[in-house]
Protein backbone atom coordinates (compact mmCIF):
# COMPACT_ATOMS: atom_id res chain seq x y z
CA UNK A 1 0.00 0.00 0.00
CA UNK A 2 1.09 3.77 -0.20
CA UNK A 3 2.04 4.95 3.23
CA UNK A 4 3.21 8.29 4.49
CA UNK A 5 6.44 8.78 5.67
CA UNK A 6 5.60 9.75 8.68
CA UNK A 7 4.66 5.81 9.15
CA UNK A 8 7.48 4.39 7.90
CA UNK A 9 10.04 6.49 9.55
CA UNK A 10 8.38 6.10 13.33
CA UNK A 11 9.00 2.33 12.96
CA UNK A 12 12.66 2.69 11.58
CA UNK A 13 13.10 4.94 14.66
CA UNK A 14 11.06 2.70 17.30
CA UNK A 15 13.26 -0.65 15.83
CA UNK A 16 15.93 1.81 15.43
CA UNK A 17 17.24 0.85 11.46
CA UNK A 18 17.68 3.33 8.41
CA UNK A 19 15.54 3.03 4.97
CA UNK A 20 17.10 4.04 1.85
CA UNK A 21 15.27 6.45 -0.13
CA UNK A 22 16.28 6.06 -4.30
CA UNK A 23 15.39 8.26 -6.43
CA UNK A 24 13.52 6.79 -10.08
CA UNK A 25 13.06 8.29 -13.13
CA UNK A 26 12.39 5.38 -15.28
CA UNK A 27 11.02 1.53 -15.46
CA UNK A 28 13.99 -0.10 -14.59
CA UNK A 29 14.94 2.18 -11.86
CA UNK A 30 11.61 1.03 -10.31
CA UNK A 31 11.34 -2.49 -10.89
CA UNK A 32 15.07 -2.67 -9.63
CA UNK A 33 13.98 -0.99 -5.63
CA UNK A 34 10.64 -3.50 -5.67
CA UNK A 35 12.50 -6.34 -6.50
CA UNK A 36 15.09 -5.91 -4.21
CA UNK A 37 12.35 -4.48 -1.63
CA UNK A 38 10.60 -8.10 -2.18
CA UNK A 39 13.71 -10.07 -1.88
CA UNK A 40 14.47 -8.15 1.27
CA UNK A 41 11.08 -7.95 2.61
CA UNK A 42 11.51 -4.33 2.92
CA UNK A 43 9.56 -0.77 2.78
CA UNK A 44 10.10 1.58 0.46
CA UNK A 45 10.46 5.16 -0.21
CA UNK A 46 10.96 6.45 -3.62
CA UNK A 47 11.15 9.59 -4.74
CA UNK A 48 11.30 11.91 -7.42
CA UNK A 49 13.37 14.72 -8.16
CA UNK A 50 12.67 17.63 -10.12
CA UNK A 51 15.05 16.54 -12.85
CA UNK A 52 12.65 13.51 -12.68
CA UNK A 53 9.89 15.43 -13.55
CA UNK A 54 11.30 17.08 -16.22
CA UNK A 55 12.30 13.59 -18.06
CA UNK A 56 9.82 11.44 -17.02
CA UNK A 57 6.79 13.65 -16.08
CA UNK A 58 5.22 13.65 -13.17
CA UNK A 59 2.41 11.49 -14.07
CA UNK A 60 4.44 9.03 -15.39
CA UNK A 61 6.49 8.75 -12.40
CA UNK A 62 3.42 8.55 -10.44
CA UNK A 63 1.83 5.77 -12.46
CA UNK A 64 5.27 4.43 -12.28
CA UNK A 65 5.22 4.07 -8.46
CA UNK A 66 1.25 2.76 -8.26
CA UNK A 67 2.05 0.29 -10.67
CA UNK A 68 4.88 -1.18 -8.31
CA UNK A 69 2.22 -0.67 -5.15
CA UNK A 70 -0.52 -2.55 -7.52
CA UNK A 71 2.18 -5.40 -8.27
CA UNK A 72 3.76 -5.49 -4.71
CA UNK A 73 0.55 -4.72 -2.60
CA UNK A 74 2.37 -6.43 0.33
CA UNK A 75 5.09 -3.84 0.94
CA UNK A 76 4.51 -0.14 2.06
CA UNK A 77 5.50 2.77 -0.70
CA UNK A 78 6.21 6.26 0.27
CA UNK A 79 5.81 8.38 -2.37
CA UNK A 80 7.96 11.31 -2.03
CA UNK A 81 9.07 14.50 -3.85
CA UNK A 82 12.63 15.27 -3.44
CA UNK A 83 13.81 18.95 -3.42
CA UNK A 84 10.19 20.93 -3.75
CA UNK A 85 11.66 24.76 -4.24
CA UNK A 86 8.25 26.03 -3.55
CA UNK A 87 5.18 25.40 -1.77
CA UNK A 88 3.26 25.86 -5.13
CA UNK A 89 5.33 22.94 -6.23
CA UNK A 90 5.23 20.83 -3.06
CA UNK A 91 0.99 21.34 -3.19
CA UNK A 92 1.01 20.15 -6.94
CA UNK A 93 2.84 17.15 -5.90
CA UNK A 94 0.09 16.94 -3.14
CA UNK A 95 -2.86 16.86 -5.66
CA UNK A 96 -0.86 14.29 -7.66
CA UNK A 97 -1.26 11.95 -4.83
CA UNK A 98 2.33 12.13 -3.32
CA UNK A 99 2.14 10.62 0.47
CA UNK A 100 5.75 12.80 1.07
CA UNK A 101 7.11 16.41 0.26
CA UNK A 102 10.27 17.94 0.73
CA UNK A 103 10.42 21.41 1.00
CA UNK A 104 13.83 22.72 0.58
CA UNK A 105 13.96 26.18 1.67
CA UNK A 106 17.49 26.23 2.14
CA UNK A 107 17.84 27.20 -1.45
CA UNK A 108 15.66 29.55 -3.10
CA UNK A 109 13.54 28.85 -6.27
CA UNK A 110 15.99 28.41 -8.50
CA UNK A 111 17.44 25.97 -6.55
CA UNK A 112 20.71 27.15 -5.78
CA UNK A 113 21.12 30.50 -4.15
CA UNK A 114 21.17 29.58 -0.57
CA UNK A 115 18.25 31.60 1.69
CA UNK A 116 17.71 33.08 5.12
CA UNK A 117 16.33 31.24 8.41
CA UNK A 118 12.97 33.47 8.24
CA UNK A 119 12.55 32.34 4.41
CA UNK A 120 13.71 29.09 5.04
CA UNK A 121 10.63 28.31 8.04
CA UNK A 122 8.50 30.33 5.97
CA UNK A 123 8.01 28.75 2.57
CA UNK A 124 8.27 25.08 4.89
CA UNK A 125 5.48 26.31 7.31
CA UNK A 126 3.46 26.88 4.70
CA UNK A 127 4.12 23.77 3.21
CA UNK A 128 3.37 21.56 6.42
CA UNK A 129 0.12 23.34 7.06
CA UNK A 130 -1.28 22.59 3.66
CA UNK A 131 0.17 19.02 3.56
CA UNK A 132 -0.71 17.59 6.85
CA UNK A 133 -4.30 18.55 6.49
CA UNK A 134 -3.87 16.12 3.63
CA UNK A 135 -1.88 13.54 5.80
CA UNK A 136 0.85 13.85 3.57
CA UNK A 137 4.17 14.47 5.41
CA UNK A 138 7.34 17.05 5.28
CA UNK A 139 10.60 16.67 5.18
CA UNK A 140 12.56 20.28 5.19
CA UNK A 141 16.20 20.96 5.01
CA UNK A 142 18.50 23.61 7.31
CA UNK A 143 22.14 23.64 6.60
CA UNK A 144 24.17 23.60 3.73
CA UNK A 145 24.64 20.96 1.33
CA UNK A 146 26.72 20.22 -1.67
CA UNK A 147 25.64 21.69 -5.33
CA UNK A 148 22.46 20.26 -6.77
CA UNK A 149 23.02 21.95 -9.71
CA UNK A 150 26.38 20.89 -10.66
CA UNK A 151 26.88 17.37 -8.82
CA UNK A 152 30.79 19.02 -8.16
CA UNK A 153 30.37 19.96 -4.48
CA UNK A 154 33.43 21.97 -4.64
CA UNK A 155 32.74 24.13 -7.32
CA UNK A 156 29.64 26.63 -6.82
CA UNK A 157 29.69 26.28 -2.90
CA UNK A 158 33.16 25.70 -2.02
CA UNK A 159 32.68 22.62 -0.35
CA UNK A 160 34.09 19.69 -0.44
CA UNK A 161 37.21 17.68 -0.13
CA UNK A 162 39.08 20.08 -3.15
CA UNK A 163 36.70 23.22 -1.51
CA UNK A 164 38.01 26.13 -0.14
CA UNK A 165 35.98 25.99 3.21
CA UNK A 166 35.93 23.39 5.45
CA UNK A 167 33.23 21.34 5.85
CA UNK A 168 32.66 21.68 9.78
CA UNK A 169 32.25 25.60 8.89
CA UNK A 170 29.01 24.74 7.05
CA UNK A 171 27.49 21.51 9.12
CA UNK A 172 23.83 21.89 10.56
CA UNK A 173 23.63 23.81 13.79
CA UNK A 174 21.73 21.61 16.82
CA UNK A 175 20.24 24.63 18.06
CA UNK A 176 19.08 26.16 15.14
CA UNK A 177 18.01 22.57 14.09
CA UNK A 178 15.86 22.41 17.02
CA UNK A 179 14.43 26.15 16.13
CA UNK A 180 13.80 25.19 13.15
CA UNK A 181 11.48 21.80 13.51
CA UNK A 182 9.62 23.81 16.94
CA UNK A 183 8.60 27.01 13.98
CA UNK A 184 7.75 24.73 11.25
CA UNK A 185 6.79 21.26 12.85
CA UNK A 186 8.15 19.37 9.64
CA UNK A 187 8.44 15.26 10.41
CA UNK A 188 11.50 14.89 8.76
CA UNK A 189 14.64 16.77 8.49
CA UNK A 190 17.98 16.85 6.10
CA UNK A 191 20.99 18.17 7.75
CA UNK A 192 24.47 19.12 6.62
CA UNK A 193 26.79 16.48 8.17
CA UNK A 194 29.88 16.37 5.82
CA UNK A 195 28.09 15.38 2.82
CA UNK A 196 27.17 16.43 -0.96
CA UNK A 197 25.05 15.71 -3.65
CA UNK A 198 26.87 13.67 -6.68
CA UNK A 199 29.43 11.47 -7.95
CA UNK A 200 32.05 13.46 -7.19
CA UNK A 201 32.16 13.89 -3.23
CA UNK A 202 35.91 13.11 -2.17
CA UNK A 203 38.99 13.00 -4.47
CA UNK A 204 40.86 10.63 -2.07
CA UNK A 205 39.80 7.58 -0.03
CA UNK A 206 37.84 8.36 2.80
CA UNK A 207 39.65 7.65 5.77
CA UNK A 208 36.96 6.71 8.20
CA UNK A 209 35.69 10.18 9.52
CA UNK A 210 33.71 11.26 6.51
CA UNK A 211 30.54 11.82 8.63
CA UNK A 212 30.16 14.22 11.14
CA UNK A 213 28.68 11.39 13.87
CA UNK A 214 29.41 13.75 17.16
CA UNK A 215 27.12 16.61 15.08
CA UNK A 216 24.49 13.75 14.31
CA UNK A 217 24.44 13.15 17.87
CA UNK A 218 23.82 16.27 18.84
CA UNK A 219 20.93 16.82 16.57
CA UNK A 220 19.52 14.24 17.48
CA UNK A 221 19.41 14.79 21.26
CA UNK A 222 17.69 18.07 20.44
CA UNK A 223 15.31 16.91 18.39
CA UNK A 224 14.92 12.81 19.06
CA UNK A 225 11.18 13.17 17.93
CA UNK A 226 12.15 14.25 14.27
CA UNK A 227 13.79 12.24 11.42
CA UNK A 228 17.37 12.70 10.68
CA UNK A 229 18.00 12.77 7.06
CA UNK A 230 20.96 12.10 5.12
CA UNK A 231 21.14 13.21 1.62
CA UNK A 232 24.31 12.83 -0.71
CA UNK A 233 24.44 9.03 0.60
CA UNK A 234 25.75 7.50 -2.38
CA UNK A 235 29.05 4.97 -1.99
CA UNK A 236 30.41 5.67 -5.15
CA UNK A 237 31.07 2.14 -5.58
CA UNK A 238 34.44 1.54 -6.94
CA UNK A 239 34.10 -1.62 -8.76
CA UNK A 240 30.90 -0.39 -11.04
CA UNK A 241 34.13 3.00 -11.52
CA UNK A 242 36.48 0.60 -13.00
CA UNK A 243 33.33 -1.53 -15.23
CA UNK A 244 32.83 1.85 -16.57
CA UNK A 245 36.36 2.77 -17.28
CA UNK A 246 37.15 -0.54 -18.51
CA UNK A 247 34.45 -0.01 -21.17
CA UNK A 248 34.74 3.28 -22.70
CA UNK A 249 33.97 5.49 -19.78
CA UNK A 250 36.26 8.37 -18.79
CA UNK A 251 35.14 8.77 -14.94
CA UNK A 252 38.08 10.59 -13.07
CA UNK A 253 38.94 9.21 -9.16
CA UNK A 254 36.47 10.09 -6.99
CA UNK A 255 35.37 8.30 -3.66
CA UNK A 256 31.70 8.29 -1.88
CA UNK A 257 30.21 7.80 1.92
CA UNK A 258 31.62 4.26 3.24
CA UNK A 259 28.42 2.20 3.75
CA UNK A 260 30.23 1.22 7.34
CA UNK A 261 29.63 5.30 7.98
CA UNK A 262 25.89 5.28 7.09
CA UNK A 263 25.93 2.21 9.14
CA UNK A 264 26.61 4.46 12.04
CA UNK A 265 25.07 7.46 11.82
CA UNK A 266 21.86 5.27 11.37
CA UNK A 267 23.13 4.11 14.94
CA UNK A 268 22.57 7.97 16.28
CA UNK A 269 19.49 8.66 14.35
CA UNK A 270 19.48 9.12 10.47
CA UNK A 271 15.86 7.41 9.23
CA UNK A 272 16.29 7.89 5.27
CA UNK A 273 19.20 7.64 3.74
CA UNK A 274 18.80 9.36 -0.06
CA UNK A 275 20.90 7.94 -2.59
CA UNK A 276 20.77 8.19 -6.40
CA UNK A 277 24.21 8.02 -7.77
CA UNK A 278 25.11 4.77 -7.25
CA UNK A 279 22.24 3.93 -9.07
CA UNK A 280 22.84 5.54 -12.21
CA UNK A 281 26.87 4.38 -11.93
CA UNK A 282 25.45 0.89 -12.07
CA UNK A 283 23.26 1.44 -15.17
CA UNK A 284 25.93 3.00 -16.75
CA UNK A 285 28.16 0.39 -15.94
CA UNK A 286 26.48 -2.41 -17.01
CA UNK A 287 24.83 -0.76 -20.32
CA UNK A 288 28.64 -0.24 -21.24
CA UNK A 289 29.65 -3.46 -20.53
CA UNK A 290 26.80 -5.42 -22.12
CA UNK A 291 27.47 -3.32 -25.69
CA UNK A 292 30.93 -3.33 -25.71
CA UNK A 293 30.46 -7.55 -25.52
CA UNK A 294 27.32 -7.87 -28.03
CA UNK A 295 28.18 -5.55 -30.67
CA UNK A 296 25.48 -6.61 -32.80
CA UNK A 297 22.77 -6.18 -29.97
CA UNK A 298 19.94 -3.57 -30.20
CA UNK A 299 17.37 -4.85 -28.40
CA UNK A 300 16.98 -2.00 -25.91
CA UNK A 301 15.54 -4.90 -23.45
CA UNK A 302 19.02 -7.12 -23.25
CA UNK A 303 20.85 -4.44 -22.35
CA UNK A 304 18.33 -2.21 -19.96
CA UNK A 305 17.94 -6.01 -18.06
CA UNK A 306 21.17 -5.58 -17.13
CA UNK A 307 20.58 -2.45 -15.64
CA UNK A 308 18.24 -3.98 -13.62
CA UNK A 309 20.03 -6.83 -12.71
CA UNK A 310 23.02 -3.89 -11.69
CA UNK A 311 20.30 -1.73 -9.39
CA UNK A 312 19.13 -4.47 -7.56
CA UNK A 313 22.00 -5.71 -6.02
CA UNK A 314 22.86 -2.37 -5.12
CA UNK A 315 19.90 -1.83 -3.29
CA UNK A 316 19.49 -5.78 -1.91
CA UNK A 317 22.92 -4.44 -0.31
CA UNK A 318 21.41 -1.40 0.73
CA UNK A 319 18.32 -2.66 2.26
CA UNK A 320 20.45 -5.10 3.88
CA UNK A 321 23.00 -3.12 5.68
CA UNK A 322 20.70 -0.31 6.92
CA UNK A 323 18.82 -2.79 8.50
CA UNK A 324 15.68 -2.34 6.75
CA UNK A 325 15.09 -5.98 5.72
CA UNK A 326 12.89 -7.93 7.33
CA UNK A 327 10.63 -4.56 8.08
CA UNK A 328 7.99 -4.60 5.32
O1 LIG B 1 18.95 15.23 -5.04
C1 LIG B 1 19.35 15.10 -6.15
C2 LIG B 1 19.12 13.93 -7.01
O2 LIG B 1 20.32 13.29 -7.26
C3 LIG B 1 18.34 14.34 -8.23
O3 LIG B 1 19.08 14.79 -9.30
O4 LIG B 1 17.57 16.49 -10.41
O5 LIG B 1 19.38 15.28 -11.71
O6 LIG B 1 17.33 14.08 -10.96
P1 LIG B 1 18.30 15.18 -10.67
P1 LIG C 1 23.60 11.06 -4.14
O1 LIG C 1 23.97 11.99 -5.26
O2 LIG C 1 24.77 10.87 -3.20
O3 LIG C 1 23.09 9.76 -4.63
O4 LIG C 1 22.44 11.75 -3.28
C1 LIG C 1 21.11 11.79 -3.75
C2 LIG C 1 20.23 12.72 -2.97
O5 LIG C 1 20.57 13.23 -1.93
C3 LIG C 1 18.88 12.95 -3.52
O6 LIG C 1 18.15 13.90 -2.79
NA1 LIG D 1 20.78 23.24 2.06
ZN1 LIG E 1 19.25 15.55 -1.99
Amino acid sequence: PLVSMRQLLDHAAEHSYGLPAFNVNNLEQMRAIMEAADKTDSPVIVQASAGARKYAGAPFLRHLILAAVEEFPHIPVVMHQDHGTSPAICQRSIQLGFSSVMMDGSLAEDGKTPTDYDYNVRVTRTTVEMAHACGVSVEGEIGCLGSLETGMAGEEDGVGAEGTLDHSQLLTDPEEAARFVRDTQVDALAIAIGTSHGAYKFSRPPTGDILAIDRIKAIHARIPNTHLVMHGSSSVPQDWLAVINEFGGQIPETYGVPVEEIVEGIKHGVRKVNIDTDLRLASTGAIRRFLAKNPAEFDPRKYLKETVTAMRDICVARYEAFGAAGQA
